[in-house]
């Protein structure tokens, strides 16, 4: 006997829960699918994020940071520490504490906004009269009907070819999360968002780390002047970087793993390590979901094809975050998920792709909204540049947190802002501001014109914008 829905999702990641929620706060009779499994085999909703990607990741730098700040900065704030020890497996402990907490808390919400939770793998069987049934394979096996299936079912770590993650010595995020001592000398593929953030924690907890990547600059997608910034940073934190990087063979046969590579120079080398982690980007995932019974159309890459506001080629059908084209981020799979929700209610869901924020969560964090430097003179955009230094901010000297700068990017006619890049003590809070302003459409003036409270770090960005009409106060 089947189930009847009006919405069934499929996938419980950010995407997938929060667009359940929001189809259910417009009345709508709702479904919400996933897989995802705790270690004792009891649902874990939250997909990548909570489990394996967002959550755990920034508990494990908190931790870290706090580890650092211990052994190597307290002594600045006339604090000094005997016997100064670290527990990774009670730092480990506390992650997986603060997942579980998420996850019990979308289980929370699903029963708070009355969503049906499915725990096991949803699949298509077949289009029906009117939708589409929805076959669920878990602790009991359920079917479902309903005209609207939104699929959320995320992405997964891409492997080198060669060398399958064993989550032992070659780890995928998952794995690096889960590292019970510190290795000695941890490698790391690609100087992305997790092998910076993922190299981060175990850099700071004590093991040497050696990235290496292929292509010959760092962090591409980012304003030049905050990469060049932040690379600065991180080697003189002992970060090693290998730019250029190309990978012939990984070897784990032995005690450690040892990568063979030729340089940018071409000149063959060997990195001897304990344990890699591979974190060269993630493929959209569609594996169990037998897109085919439906002809659930795919791209050569594996992502379901959606339009610019989430529709399959199949009417009633949706699909939103990592497993559709843009960048993999949470909360770009949010703004997508609620954004379906509400065109299935005939309201005007809406997506902004142009003010999706970024943050790499190390130290110092680098965070961005809108156009880079580079791509304005690329795109022939007549731009005015300003930029402030935490260097002249009074309360980055207090915290002792004084590297990098906010810069603000706006049109040389209408001083409209087209990018905020900021580099240095909590960019992720701050480029906020940022984000609302393009919202609004502002110019470099009006952020200059409001007043910001002292001592704040978001007088930098009120300084970056003054810099912009090159009339700072205080630098
Ligand atoms: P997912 O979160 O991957 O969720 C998909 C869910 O669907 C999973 O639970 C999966 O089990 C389930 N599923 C798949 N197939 C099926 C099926 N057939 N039936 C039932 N269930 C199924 N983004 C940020 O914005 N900020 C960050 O700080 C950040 N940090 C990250 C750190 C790491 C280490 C990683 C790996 C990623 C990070 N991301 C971050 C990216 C973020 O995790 C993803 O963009 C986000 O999780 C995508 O959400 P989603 O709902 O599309 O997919
Ligand atoms: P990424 O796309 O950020 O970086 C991958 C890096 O690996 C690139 O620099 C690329 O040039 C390099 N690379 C690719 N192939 C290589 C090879 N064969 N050898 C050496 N280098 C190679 O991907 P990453 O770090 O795996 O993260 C995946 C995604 O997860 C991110 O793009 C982001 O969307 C999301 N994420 C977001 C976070 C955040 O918002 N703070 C944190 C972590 C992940």
């Amino acid at each position: 006997m089947s189930k009847q829905f009006d919405v069934v999702v499929i996938g419980g990641g950010p995407g997938g829960y929060i667009a359940a929620i929001r189809a259910a706060q417009l009345g709508f009779n709702v479904a919400c699918i996933d897989e995802w499994k705790n270690d004792k085999g009891g649902p874990a909703p939250g997909g990548t994020c909570t489990n394996v990607g967002c959550i755990p990741s920034k508990a494990l730098l908190q931790s870290s940071e706090h580890y650092e700040q211990a052994a190597h900065h307290f002594g600045e704030h006339g604090i000094t520490l005997d016997n100064l020890k670290m527990d990774v497996a009670k730092m480990v402990g506390r992650k997986n504490t603060v997942v579980k907490q998420n996850n019990d808390g979308i289980l929370y919400l699903f029963k708070k906004n009355k969503v049906s939770f499915f725990h096991g793998r949803g699949s298509f069987a077949k289009a029906v009269e009117g939708g589409y049934e929805v076959n669920v394979a878990g602790a009991a096996n359920e079917t479902l009907v309903a005209k609207n299936v939104i699929v959320a079912t995320g992405s997964n770590a891409r492997a080198l070819p060669g060398a399958a993650f064993d989550e032992e010595k070659i780890l995928s995020n998952d794995g690096a999360l889960r590292i019970g001592a510190v290795p000695a000398k941890l490698g790391v593929i690609g100087s992305g968002v997790i092998g910076l953030e993922m190299g981060s924690v175990w850099r700071r907890l004590g093991s040497e780390v050696t990235i290496l990547e292929a292509m010959p600059t760092f962090l591409a997608a980012a304003d030049e002047g905050v990469a060049k910034e932040a690379l600065k940073a991180f080697q003189k934190q002992g970060l090693k970087f290998e730019f250029g990087a190309k990978i012939s063979k990984v070897d784990a046969s032995g005690e450690g793993v040892i990568v063979s590579y030729a340089n940018a120079k071409g000149e063959e080398q060997t990195l001897a390590v304990d344990k890699l982690i591979v974190s060269i980007g993630r493929v959209a995932n569609t594996i169990g979901l037998n897109p085919e019974a439906v002809g659930l159309k795919l791209d050569e890459r594996g992502a379901i094809v959606v339009d610019d506001e989430c529709r399959t080629n199949l009417p009633g059908v949706w699909a939103v975050g990592d497993v559709v084209r843009g960048p993999m981020l949470a909360h770009k799979a949010e703004e997508e998920g609620v954004a379906v929700a509400e065109r299935i209610a005939g309201q005007h869901g809406h997506v902004n792709f142009a003010t999706i924020p970024w943050v790499i969560y190390t130290s110092p964090e680098i965070a961005w909204v809108g156009r880079t430097e580079q791509q304005l003179k690329a795109d022939g955009v007549a731009y005015k540049a300003g930029q402030f230094p935490f260097m002249a901010n009074g309360r980055a000297r207090a915290l002792g947190d004084t590297t990098g700068f906010v810069k603000f990017l706006a049109d040389a006619k209408t001083d409209e802002i087209l990018g905020v890049h900021i580099v240095g003590p909590f960019a992720s809070e701050l480029i906020s501001e940022a984000v609302v302003a393009m919202e609004f459409k502002a110019s470099a003036e009006d952020i200059a014109r409001i007043c910001h409270a002292h001592p704040s770090l978001s007088e930098a960005t009120k300084e970056a914008a003054l810099a912009v009409d090159k009339r700072t106060l205080n630098f």
